[in-house]
């Protein structure tokens, strides 16, 4: 199982305590939520903030695009570090331009993820399962962090384990929204890899909180 931290509940009133005990609390991975305002009701971080997350962290930079124009926003953030750039399906207008853009992204070297929100089927991702290296299921409306985990989530995550393992792929499944140690186990005995945690995380120990994840 991976522990993907999402920054946007670190305190960033305390950043390089929070910072210097991230890179040691064993987290695989950096959560970098970015919301444009638009795809979301709220606002985050733009490219210059993952540079300085980048020269202060040598975790895997996870950047989850909650925006309206992720072909545009890919490349800003690939340019600023990414190692993976998760889009949401429901801000893309065909399979075509779904494909074209995973594929963008891994022309540049990078990852590529596809998420979905609460409201959407996960079979809409059955044509997409090759093209992937992660797919992401939301369990709480995207936007904010601190929300109640939806356990329809589950049944999710265990379609993406089932067809995956049809294919033999080793594409990793990730969860966001509401994960706690008691949720993180249900996802993981449905079938996820990797957990994403904000709250939970920066508001209890890090790193006793991201190995009571595992
Ligand atoms: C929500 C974001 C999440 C958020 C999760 O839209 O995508 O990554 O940080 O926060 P918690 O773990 O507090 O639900
Ligand atoms: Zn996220």
């Amino acid at each position: 199982m991976k522990i993907a931290p999402s920054v946007l509940s670190l305190d960033y009133s305390r950043f390089n305590e929070q910072i210097n005990e991230l890179n040691a609390s064993g987290a695989e991975w950096i959560h970098y939520d970015v919301m444009d305002g638009h795809f979301v009701p709220n606002l985050t971080f733009g490219p210059d903030i993952l540079k300085s997350f980048c020269k202060v962290s040598p975790l895997f930079k996870d950047v989850h695009l909650m925006v309206t124009d992720p072909v545009f926003f890919a490349d800003v953030f690939m340019k600023a570090g990414a190692d993976q750039i998760t889009f949401h399906y429901e801000a893309m207008s065909s399979l075509d331009e779904i494909r074209k853009l995973a594929a963008h992204i891994h022309a540049s070297g990078k990852k590529a993820g596809i998420s979905i929100k609460p409201k959407t089927d996960v079979s809409v991702l059955e044509p997409l399962l090759k093209d992937f290296d992660l797919f992401l299921v939301m369990s709480v409306e995207p936007g904010f962090g601190g929300q109640k985990f939806m356990p329809a989530a589950l049944d999710k995550i265990s379609w993406l384990r089932r067809h995956l393992d049809e294919i033999s792929s080793s594409a990793e499944i990730e969860v966001d929204g509401g994960i706690n140690a008691d949720t993180g186990r249900q996802c993981r005995e449905a079938g996820a890899t990797v957990l994403v945690a904000g709250s939970y995380v920066f508001k209890n120990g890090i790193k006793t909180a991201v190995e009571s994840l595992r």
